[in-house]
């Protein structure tokens, strides 16, 4: 049934992978299987009034048209047209917001298009009177961005195969929650912003990079292995397997990057000066906070919520001064996107 106009508001969280996903085929499928944390305070809020029409969109930032966001967006709408025919009906007057700063090197990508794709699913159940379908939202996510993919749903999302345990999907991400062993359920992620300029290398020329890469057929391999190992790790609360699997899976996105061509160094001398002092304290004091990289210079720190405290004083007397104007976000883990 055709509505003349249509309203909806959503949230949804970023998310930082523990696993990568790096290198992907087809329409946006991905090379090997990834498992994130959902974040809580790094989110998209996007509002969206469908009315029936020449089918478009507007969009603007907190009221602001910006039309460089548009080619993105577009992109998407031909992406899921043939999964939501209907939207061909109407045009979309889209406005969004970010809860972190635009230029702080976090990616909206991954928030954005789950809280646009929560906002069509949102349309389309209005439209057919049936429930919410998270998979099918979480699907639409993924043609935006692949990692917008583990946005939706659950405090763990899995996306791809895992030929190991034969779960997973490669077109959706899938609720891994059930995974988590208490000590994991409030998990702290302090995003270090060691440069919050843009990112050198956008991630689809990263993916792309992967496609003649010496290595790309182990690293794909070693994904899985990690996978298997770290989803152990989440059930049975083994933070030391945690650990060493978070921290080399940074490592090794980056040094895909630093081995592939053209090549890339995305640290920054101030990545490792904080990786250091994480190595350093955790030696020292025992306590288990590891880190983990998206494809750039910003730390994530990663730990149980009981050593906050420490944590923040090792920020304040160490680590501060190696971010850009001494900034910090303070995250968690979170549950995903919510109707707003
Ligand atoms: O979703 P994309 O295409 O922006 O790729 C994200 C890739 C990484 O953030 C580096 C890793 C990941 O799994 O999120």
């Amino acid at each position: 049934d055709l509505k003349e106009s249509m309203q909806t508001k959503w949230q949804a969280p970023s998310n930082i992978a523990l696993v990568k996903y790096w290198g992907k085929y087809g329409m946006q499928l991905p090379a090997n299987p990834s498992l994130s944390f959902t974040l809580n305070e790094c989110r998209t809020i996007t509002k969206v009034k469908a009315k029936t029409g020449e089918h478009g969109f507007s969009i603007s930032y907190d009221g602001v048209e910006k039309p460089e966001f548009a080619p993105k967006i577009k992109a998407y709408f031909e992406r899921i047209e043939d999964y939501c025919p209907w939207i061909l009906d109407y045009y979309f007057e889209i406005d969004t917001h970010n809860t972190f700063p635009h230029s702080s090197g976090i990616a909206s990508s991954a928030s954005s298009m789950a809280a646009l794709s929560a906002c069509m699913m949102d349309f389309e159940a209005q439209l057919t009177g049936q429930e919410l379908d998270y998979h099918k939202m979480s699907f639409l996510a993924r043609l935006g961005s692949g990692s917008a993919c583990r946005s939706l749903k659950g405090e763990a999302v899995q996306w791809g195969e895992h030929k190991n345990t034969a779960d997973g999907s490669n077109y959706y991400g899938v609720d891994k929650s059930e995974l988590l062993h208490p000590i994991f359920q409030d998990y702290q992620d302090t995003i270090l912003l060691v440069d919050k300029g843009e990112k050198v290398v956008s991630s689809t020329v990263g993916h792309d990079l992967m496609n003649d890469h010496a290595y790309a057929s182990r690293r794909f391999e070693q994904a899985h292995e990690n996978l298997a190992t770290l989803k152990t790790a989440l059930k049975e609360g083994d933070l030391d397997t945690f650990i060493k699997i978070t921290e080399s899976e940074a490592l090794t996105l980056h040094a895909m990057m630093m081995t592939s061509h053209p090549y890339f160094i995305l640290m920054k001398p101030n990545t490792l000066s904080i990786i250091e002092a994480i190595w350093a304290f955790r030696k020292e004091t025992q306590i288990p906070v590891c880190f983990t990289l998206d494809a750039g210079a910003n730390v994530h720190m990663l730990y149980p919520k009981k050593h906050k405290d420490s944590v923040d004083k090792l920020i304040n007397n160490k680590l501060a001064q190696y971010c850009q104007n001494s900034h910090y976000i303070c995250d968690e883990i979170g549950t995903g996107a919510t109707k707003v």
